[in-house]
């Protein structure tokens, strides 16, 4: 059988963190669906259809990666599509106590799909979206924590 596994995030915007833990996940099963969700709580700076765009332009290339955007439940959405594991990249402990729920509650929506951890990039400890904005609106460098490709879409839409 084809693994088929999901990368959920909001990717608002992506980070070379996240591009780390999709291209491994690519190379780990047959199968990586990237899943652009909205966080109930946060609220986003970049539409889902930009974010879409961010993460297509930056994987493009990669024959078994696709990205997709959906509401509701990740449990569900996993279910509907054959999707057996959630792979998720974890930061610090700091992460765990989070993911640690997530995983839990996916678990009970749904007894059959599993959450598979990454331990993210030493390089990539400290970074999220939220630095990612915080520079950018300071006027600082985000060109260490964003894919190349997409530096000057997410800069214009931040500064
Ligand atoms: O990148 P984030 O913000 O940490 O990602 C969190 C996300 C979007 C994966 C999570 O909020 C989520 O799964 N949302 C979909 C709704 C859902 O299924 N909620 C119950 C799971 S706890």
């Amino acid at each position: 059988m084809q693994k088929k596994v999901i990368c959920p995030g909001s990717f608002d915007p992506v980070t070379l963190g996240h591009i780390d833990i999709i291209r491994r996940a690519s190379r780990m099963f047959d199968h990586v669906v990237v899943g652009v969700l909205n966080n109930v709580a946060k609220t986003p700076s970049f539409s889902t259809e930009e974010r879409i765009a961010l993460l297509r332009k930056t994987l493009d290339g990669i024959d078994n990666v696709e990205v997709v955007g959906f509401d509701g439940l990740l449990a569900q959405y996993a279910k509907d599509n054959n999707i057996t594991a959630i792979v998720k990249g974890l930061r610090a402990v700091s992460d765990f106590e989070y993911e640690f729920q997530q995983a839990l509650t996916n678990k009970k929506l749904n007894s059959e799909l599993e959450t598979v951890f990454l331990t993210c990039n030493s390089d990539y400890m400290y970074l999220s979206s939220s630095i990612v904005k915080q520079v950018a609106s300071l006027g600082g460098d985000i060109s260490p924590f964003v894919p190349e490709c997409v530096h000057d879409e997410i800069l214009d839409r931040l500064k």
